[in-house]
C-alpha cells in the first residue's frame, strides 16, 4: 500500500486527506493518504522516521515548509527560488525531491477561469508577501507579467522576498509599495491578488479601495473560508470578475499527487463539491 501524509502543526484542519484519499479511491490505487502533526523541533527525526515507515510522498504545510529543503537530496528550480517546498516525493532509489505546486496551481486556477472576453494583462498587485506569495509572484514573473507590485504589513519582508527572487528574474519589475499607499497602484493593476489571511473567518477583512480600478481587473484571494471574501464580494459587486481561492487548493493538490502517481486528477465539480461540503460539514 502507497503511504502519503501532510505533515504540519497544527494540522488537523487539513482538508488534504480527505482529497488525496477521494483521489486514490478514484483512480484504483491502494494507498493511504493521512494528517500528521509535527512539532517543529522533531521535524528531522519525524520525517526520516516516517520515511524509513515507506512513505512515498508527503504535502508539508505551515511550519515547516522552508525547513523541509535541507531534509531533501534534491530541490526543483521552482521551489529553490520561491524558497519553499509543500511536496515532497521519494523516489525507487530512496532520492528525497522537494517541489513546489502552489506556482503551478495558483495560474492553472487563474487560467481555468477565463472565458473569452477576460484579459489577464501584464500588471498585478500582490497584497501580503508569506510563503504563498511567493509562489503567486514567481508564477506570474514565468507567465510573462511585467510589472509585479508587492506590499505587506511588515514592509521589510517585502523588501527581502524582493530581494530574494531579484536576482532569478529578468523582465520583469517587481516593485515594493508601502502598506499604506496600496490604494493608489490598484488602478494600474490587472490582477490583483490577496495573499494574506484577511477575510478569512474571524479575522478583518481585507481595508483596500477599489476606487478607480479598471473595469477588466480580475480579484483573486487565496482564503477559501468563506468562498466569497468581503474582498471578492466588493470586486464583485462593482462588476469586477472575481475568481476564488479554492482552485488554486485543488490544483496544488493535483499536481502534487502527478509527481507522485504520475496522473494528475481532473479538478471538477466533483472534486471541489467534496471540498465544499467537508467544510460545510465542519461549520
Ligand atoms: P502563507 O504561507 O499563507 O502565505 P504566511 O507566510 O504566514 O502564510 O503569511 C501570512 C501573510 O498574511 C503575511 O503577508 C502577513 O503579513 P505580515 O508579514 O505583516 O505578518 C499577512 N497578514 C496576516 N495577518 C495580517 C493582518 N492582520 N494585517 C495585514 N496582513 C496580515
Amino acid at each position: 500500500m502507497k503511504k502519503l501524509a501532510v505533515i504540519g502543526d497544527p494540522i488537523n484542519h487539513s482538508l488534504s486527506p480527505k482529497l488525496h484519499n477521494f483521489w486514490l479511491k478514484k483512480y484504483n490505487i491502494d494507498g493511504e493518504y493521512k494528517a500528521l502533526r509535527i512539532d517543529s523541533k522533531n521535524l528531522e527525526k519525524e520525517v526520516t522516521r516516517i520515511i524509513e515507515d515507506g512513505y512515498i510522498g508527503f504535502n508539508i504545510t505551515i511550519p515547516h515548509k522552508e525547513r523541509i529543503k535541507y531534509l531533501c537530496d534534491e530541490v526543483s528550480e521552482e521551489s529553490n527560488i520561491i524558497g519553499a517546498i509543500n511536496t515532497v516525493h521519494i523516489n525507487n532509489e530512496g532520492i528525497i525531491k522537494g517541489y513546489n505546486t502552489d506556482c503551478l496551481g495558483f495560474y492553472r486556477n487563474i487560467l481555468d477561469n477565463l472565458s473569452e472576453n477576460d484579459n489577464l494583462g501584464k500588471s498585478a498587485l500582490i497584497i501580503g508577501c508569506g510563503g504563498a506569495s511567493r509562489a503567486i509572484i514567481y508564477s506570474l514573473y514565468k507567465n510573462n507579467f511585467k510589472n509585479i507590485f508587492i506590499t505587506n504589513r511588515t514592509k521589510e519582508k517585502a523588501d527581502n522576498l524582493k530581494s530574494d527572487i531579484d536576482k532569478y528574474i529578468e523582465f520583469c519589475d517587481i516593485e515594493v509599495i508601502k502598506w499604506e499607499e496600496k490604494d493608489n497602484y490598484l488602478p494600474e493593476a490587472d490582477l490583483v491578488v490577496n495573499t494574506t489571511s484577511l477575510g478569512m473567518g474571524g479575522n478583518n477583512n481585507l481595508e483596500i479601495s477599489m476606487d478607480g480600478s479598471k473595469k477588466s481587473t480580475i480579484f483573486t484571494d487565496i482564503v477559501y473560508t468563506p468562498l466569497e471574501t468581503n474582498f471578492l464580494k466588493r470586486a464583485k459587486y462593482q462588476g469586477n470578475k472575481i475568481i476564488d481561492g479554492l482552485g488554486m487548493f485543488l490544483y496544488q493538490a493535483s499536481y502534487s499527487f502527478g509527481i507522485w502517481f504520475g496522473v494528475t486528477p481532473e479538478v471538477d465539480k466533483e472534486s471541489r463539491d467534496l471540498i465544499i461540503n467537508e467544510l460545510n460539514s465542519r461549520k
